[in-house]
């Protein structure tokens, strides 16, 4: 029997929701998971004002949004309420306020369809999320992790088999590109605008630091870079400078950039693994993924990506992620009900024995 999974993703500013349903179970080689419908809202427009996410502006908007949008997936899946046989929801790590409107209308649908749910991890949804692709990887591969809010490398020996490898010490690469961007005058989300602004500037024009490029192990730390970028961001003020800035933003991502191809090589040297997955919102980046391809491309190594607009947070790698986890036998199902959030929750602490 297949199941209908209804993910439901709120832990920061995109309100996401996504069917997914798991082939059949008994059949071998079952194959992966289906997407049949998502649906997204993002707030970036609410909070542009205000520089930044505002929580409580995003908890509110998030409970406005996902009943129309549960409305809207299902009519595009064409499907019902009633077909649903599991509701998933980003149980963490994510804004506490936020979290909680997705896991309680998640248990309020579970509760009223007589049906479990299942709490997932977010950063397990987006190292999950290239599954959601015609070109699906296959086990075991490192994971480069890259989002507003961490910077991780794993190895992933299979579903819930996730070892740490090396992670930021402070500032994640998400941040690192939001904050560049703060201080070039740029608006939120700042990484995207950096990132554009970058494509007509010199990547060599400023000198700025590569934290931990080679320290031997696999950490990261980018509040250096943020430091080196406000330093040389202040010499422009007075002298807007069109050219500089572009310049001291190409050199920011190329500082930002170098650092995640020589540690995500480094990681699949030490592990003597072939397979790269690359997944978080920074993932987007065109400047990352033509150096990782052309580095991966020179060694043999197989790189995958999640489609660019699945990238970012979305409710389709949410229901991916607890369809794989339903086909490895690993999901802790509830029907209690009885829901709490985890706005700090380690990838590292879900792996199976
Ligand atoms: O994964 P994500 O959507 O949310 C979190 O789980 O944090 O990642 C958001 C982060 C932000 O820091 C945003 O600036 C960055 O991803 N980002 C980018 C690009 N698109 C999104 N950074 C650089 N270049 C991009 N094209
Ligand atoms: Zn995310």
């Amino acid at each position: 029997m297949s199941t209908l999974i209804l993910g439901i993703e709120s832990s920061c500013d995109e309100t996401g929701v996504a069917l997914v349903r798991t082939p059949a179970s008994g059949v071998s080689d079952a194959g992966t998971p289906e997407l049949l419908g998502h649906a997204l809202h993002t707030q970036v427009a609410m909070h542009a004002d205000y520089g930044g996410v505002v929580p409580e502006l995003a908890s509110r908007d998030h409970i406005r949004r996902l009943l129309p949008l549960t409305r809207q997936v299902l009519a595009q899946a064409g499907q019902t309420l009633s077909g649903i046989d599991l509701v998933a929801y980003t149980r963490g790590p994510g804004l506490a306020g936020a979290l909680l409107v997705g896991a309680g209308v998640a248990c309020a649908l579970g509760a009223s369809l007589g049906k479990p749910v299942l709490g997932v991890h977010h950063l397990e949804g987006h190292l999950l999320s290239p599954f959601l692709s015609a070109d699906a990887p296959q086990f075991p591969f490192v994971a480069l992790l890259v989002s507003g809010g961490h910077t991780q490398l794993m190895r992933v020996q299979g579903v819930g088999h996730y070892e740490l490898l090396g992670e930021t010490v402070d500032d994640a690469a998400g941040e690192a590109f939001d904050k560049s961007a703060k201080l070039l005058g740029l608006g939120y989300p700042g990484g995207p605008a950096l990132a554009r602004l970058a494509e007509f500037g010199d990547p060599q024009a400023y000198k700025l630091p590569r934290p931990l490029l080679h320290s031997g192990h696999l950490d990261f730390s980018f509040a250096g870079l943020k430091t080196a970028v406000l330093t040389q961001a202040r010499k422009l003020e007075g002298s807007p400078c069109e050219q500089q800035r572009a310049d001291l933003a190409a050199s920011a991502q190329a500082a930002i950039v170098e650092v995640l191809v020589k540690k995500s090589l480094a990681a699949l040297a030490g592990t003597g693994l072939r397979r790269l997955v690359v997944a978080g919102g920074v993932g987007a980046n065109s400047a990352l993924r033509e150096q990782l391809n052309a580095a991966c491309q020179a060694r043999g190594v197989r790189v995958h990506y999640p489609e660019l607009h699945l990238c970012t947070d979305n409710g389709a790698m949410i229901a991916m992620a607890a369809a794989l986890r339903v086909q490895a036998q690993l999901a802790q199902t509830s029907t209690d009900y009885a829901f709490d959030v985890k706005p700090r929750w380690p990838l590292q602490s879900l792996s199976a024995a």
